[in-house]
């Protein structure tokens, strides 16, 4: 049965602006944005930004890159009642998948460790999945959710129905991310950096902006995996029609190593469930022994960093300090 509230509290439109800056401007640490109406509007280059259904729309549409707009009607979810109910309940899909992310959030709840975080901020986090795994295991009160597709974010109150908490829901474009660095607030991003057209490039602006905490789920590139890719077995168009962009973890401790961040980094080999399938049905005996070696696959291979999938957290060195104004419009 739908049920977009029971718990869940919203944050003002107004108490947001403490979070969030011009996308276009990226003016901190105080936000240029102000809340009026139905808008938030930026003091400086005065974009207005709508306010539809609850959803604060951060994305500044003269910077959308063509790759940017293929991805975002791809992403696009009709809002049906099935589709809503679908997208919301994404973490009873498969015991197979939910297998492997069992695994990603268990490294990520490690990261997040017992750091007095006061929230978090998921981007690029769809219908809001990764965010309703996580509450499972760790209360924060305050969750911020965004994606490019703003249909995708206004199924996050649903998916999030049972949570007790309190969310703010935006868009925005990971490659102009609208967050004011905050030492409380780590980033999140699950499995949608390599939606973009460049993981690395969209990683470094992050990095630019100084936020303190970043970790990401994502795909990750080694020889084996560039083989596969030609071989047409790996990174494959994906179902928004984007070909994805596996990150080298090699280059991400460089881009640590020149923006003085602390790399923390596990992974996994993490098959998927399609090409199992064309060998076993679900829930076989030879799926379990398939699992156990993957697994055990997972467990050697992250002696070495050498797995499909990587678990990062980015963490900003502590001798860095000062803001400079970054700006992401030239
Ligand atoms: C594979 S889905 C992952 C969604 C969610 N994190 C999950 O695991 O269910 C990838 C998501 O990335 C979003 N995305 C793609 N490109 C983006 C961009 N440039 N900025 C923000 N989000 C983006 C898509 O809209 C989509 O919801
Ligand atoms: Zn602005």
């Amino acid at each position: 049965m739908l049920k977009k509230t029971s718990s869940l509290k919203y944050l003002s439109f107004g108490k947001s602006t403490s979070f969030l800056t011009c996308p276009r401007c990226f003016i901190v640490p105080e936000s240029s944005l102000q809340y009026k109406g139905a808008f938030l509007i930026c003091k400086s280059c005065k974009q207005k930004y709508p306010i539809k259904k609850r959803v604060l729309q951060l994305i500044y549409p003269g910077a959308l890159s063509r790759q940017v707009r293929n991805e975002l009607s791809g992403n696009e979810i009709p809002l049906t009642r099935k589709n809503i109910e679908r997208f919301a309940t994404k973490d009873k899909w498969s015991k197979y998948y939910n297998h492997f992310v069992d695994q990603k959030i268990n490294y990520l709840m490690e990261g997040l460790g017992h750091r007095n975080f006061r929230g978090i901020i998921s981007l690029g986090s769809g219908p809001g999945f990764e965010i309703k795994e996580i509450l499972k295991k760790r209360h924060f009160p305050l969750v911020f959710s965004s994606d490019l597709a703003p249909s995708a974010t206004s199924i996050v109150p649903y998916t999030l129905s049972n949570a007790n908490t309190t969310v703010c829901l935006f868009t925005s474009d990971l490659n102009y991310v609208p967050i004011i660095p905050n030492k409380s607030y780590p980033i999140l991003i699950y499995e949608a950096l390599h939606h973009t057209k460049s993981s690395l490039k969209t990683l470094e602006r992050m990095m630019q902006k100084k936020y303190f905490d970043i970790f990401f789920v994502e795909p990750c590139t080694n020889f084996f995996i560039r083989f596969l890719a030609k071989l047409g077995l790996a990174q494959r168009v994906e179902y928004s029609g984007v070909r994805p962009d596996f990150i080298d973890l090699v280059k991400v401790g460089e881009l640590a190593k020149k923006y003085k961040y602390k790399l923390h980094l596990n992974t996994i080999w993490d098959i998927p469930e399609e090409y199992i399938r064309r060998i076993c049905k679900e829930g076989s005996w030879v799926e379990s022994v398939l699992l156990i070696i993957i697994d055990l696959s997972s467990k050697v291979g992250n002696l070495l960093n050498w797995g499909s999938f990587a678990i990062v957290h980015l963490q900003i060195n502590e001798t860095r300090s000062g803001y400079r104004i970054y700006s992401p419009r030239k």
